[in-house]
């Protein structure tokens, strides 16, 4: 269907991606529909495949969360990519859709910064998130779904209470507005190009340098949660080529591919 959104974005894309797209006023989760985009064997979704919508029923965050958005609320979409890339850069994929949306709501004035792998933060608090999901053929990526969603507004939303304790929206750490088409064309122009730049052999070193650049946790001490729910205390030493994150664990390096940060504290302070 077409939509206001959507007239208004078409004009501002510069790029492949979002040159085909879908709006849905409700759906369950753009990334679920991206997905069944990418399996319709009679019109599969192309690499740059966008899939928006105004309200999701089922959206989904990592570590299982529910992702919060209704009309107005949040900026959701997902993305559908087709990696030709070799398996060891399929990684960096989240750490390019991370610089690109830190970048852009940078650009919207928001004091923003990337807290790894997928976090957009603001004064700790959560501005965007992004979730990469793949589905694989035969051992190969057939492709990769980023879902991507932005607060927009928080203050006001029917956002649960311990949500909004840990959210912020661009409208309450940007100064000034910005309408959600400018926002999207501005994080879908950056996201290819650094999608694309993926390929050459410098680009994984270029990604991971605007990757620390914008980094909230690199030399900072950080008690990370693994996957298995262990905890533990060091300092986050830099990022890896591969996008994975590098901890001095009280002397024992360890490279860390999944993880969530949960706490940051100034380095030095204890
Ligand atoms: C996270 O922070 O854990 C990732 C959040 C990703 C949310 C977006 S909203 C659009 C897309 N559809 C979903 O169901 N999830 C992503």
């Amino acid at each position: 269907m077409t939509s206001p959104l959507v007239d208004a974005l078409q004009p501002m894309l510069t790029g492949r991606f979002g040159r085909a797209i879908r709006h849905f006023e409700v759906v369950d989760s753009t990334s679920s529909e991206a997905l069944r985009w990418v399996a319709d064997e009679a019109d599969p979704a192309p690499d740059g495949a966008l899939v928006l919508a105004d309200l999701q029923t089922e959206g989904r965050g990592r570590w299982g969360r529910e992702w919060f958005g209704e009309p107005g609320s949040s900026l959701m979409f997902s993305l559908v990519l087709r990696p030709m890339l070799p398996a060891d850069r399929i990684d960096l994929i989240t750490t390019v859709a991370g610089v690109a949306v830190t970048e852009a709501v940078r650009e919207a004035g928001a004091d923003a910064s990337l807290k790894w792998p997928n976090d957009v933060i603001v004064r700790e608090r959560k501005l965007a998130g992004v979730l990469a999901e793949s589905r694989t053929r035969a051992d190969r990526v057939e492709a990769v779904v980023l879902g991507i969603g932005v607060n927009l507004s928080i203050e006001g939303s029917a956002a649960p209470e311990e949500i909004a304790r840990r959210a912020v929206g661009l409208a309450e750490a940007a100064p000034d507005p910005i309408e959600p088409h400018v926002l999207l064309a501005r994080i879908l122009a950056r996201l290819e190009r650094y999608y694309d730049a993926l390929w050459t052999d410098a680009g994984p070193g270029e990604i991971v340098t605007l990757a620390e650049k914008r980094s909230s946790i690199v030399g900072r001490e950080v008690v990370v949660t693994f996957p298995d729910g262990s905890k533990q205390e060091g300092r986050a030493i830099r990022i890896a080529h591969d996008g994975s994150l590098e901890l001095d664990l009280q002397g024992e390096r360890r490279s860390v591919r999944s993880g969530e940060i949960t706490t940051v504290r100034p380095a030095g302070v204890r």
